[in-house]
């Protein structure tokens, strides 16, 4: 994917966006439990990077951060489906949220989305997640609809957001 700058995030906070790989998946999962996300697991996230509609993305410091002695700050997760993508798991480690990493790893997303030629994309949210909601308007999402009930643990309603980038400024 060619629009995965390696030197990407070497000017923001020594971090930078990348392909995911197997090496970063115990990390992802610790991200992934510590967010409280619906659950994959490492065999799902491991099942989800060899197929060829995937898209996964790590923002990863070139050395342990030592705010969180760990490598992956962050991680995106989604997958192209009849060409449309749609968005699974976002999440960032609490300690360096509010620094711009979900916004990068979802801008390189939405730019490897258009390389492969695709225009919209979709995600559900927890009706409660303002920050992620916050984040997908920032994008360009907007609020397409509501599946009661559609989370558990707690249960609660998802609003469905969509975004087609060809209208995006
Ligand atoms: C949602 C989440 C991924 C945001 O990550 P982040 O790296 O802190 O986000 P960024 O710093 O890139 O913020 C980008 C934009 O998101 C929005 N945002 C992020 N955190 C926010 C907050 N706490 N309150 C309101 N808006 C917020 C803002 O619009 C922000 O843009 P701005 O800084 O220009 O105002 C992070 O809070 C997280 O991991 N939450 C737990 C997991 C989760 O909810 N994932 C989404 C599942 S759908």
């Amino acid at each position: 994917m060619a629009s995965v700058k390696p030197d990407h995030g070497a000017v923001s906070c020594e971090h930078g966006i990348y392909l995911m790989t197997e090496h970063d998946l115990l990390e992802v999962v610790e991200i992934e439990e510590s967010c409280a996300l619906s659950r994959w697991g490492w065999d799902a996230y491991r099942e989800e990077l060899g197929r060829p509609e995937s898209m996964m993305y790590v923002a990863r410091w070139r050395r342990p951060n030592p705010l969180t002695e760990r490598l992956v700050a962050g991680f995106l997760a989604a997958r192209v489906t009849a060409g449309e993508m749609h968005i699974n798991n976002v999440g960032v480690i609490e300690q360096v949220r509010g620094r711009g990493i979900a916004s990068e790893l979802l801008s390189v997303a939405v730019a490897d989305a258009l390389s492969r030629g695709v225009v919209s994309a979709v995600l559900e949210v927890r009706a409660g997640n303002m920050a992620a909601q916050s984040l997908y308007r920032r994008h360009g999402f907007e609020i397409a609809g509501r599946r009661r009930d559609y989370y558990s643990r707690p249960t609660e309603d998802a609003l469905v957001m969509t975004a087609a980038f060809g209208r995006r400024a």
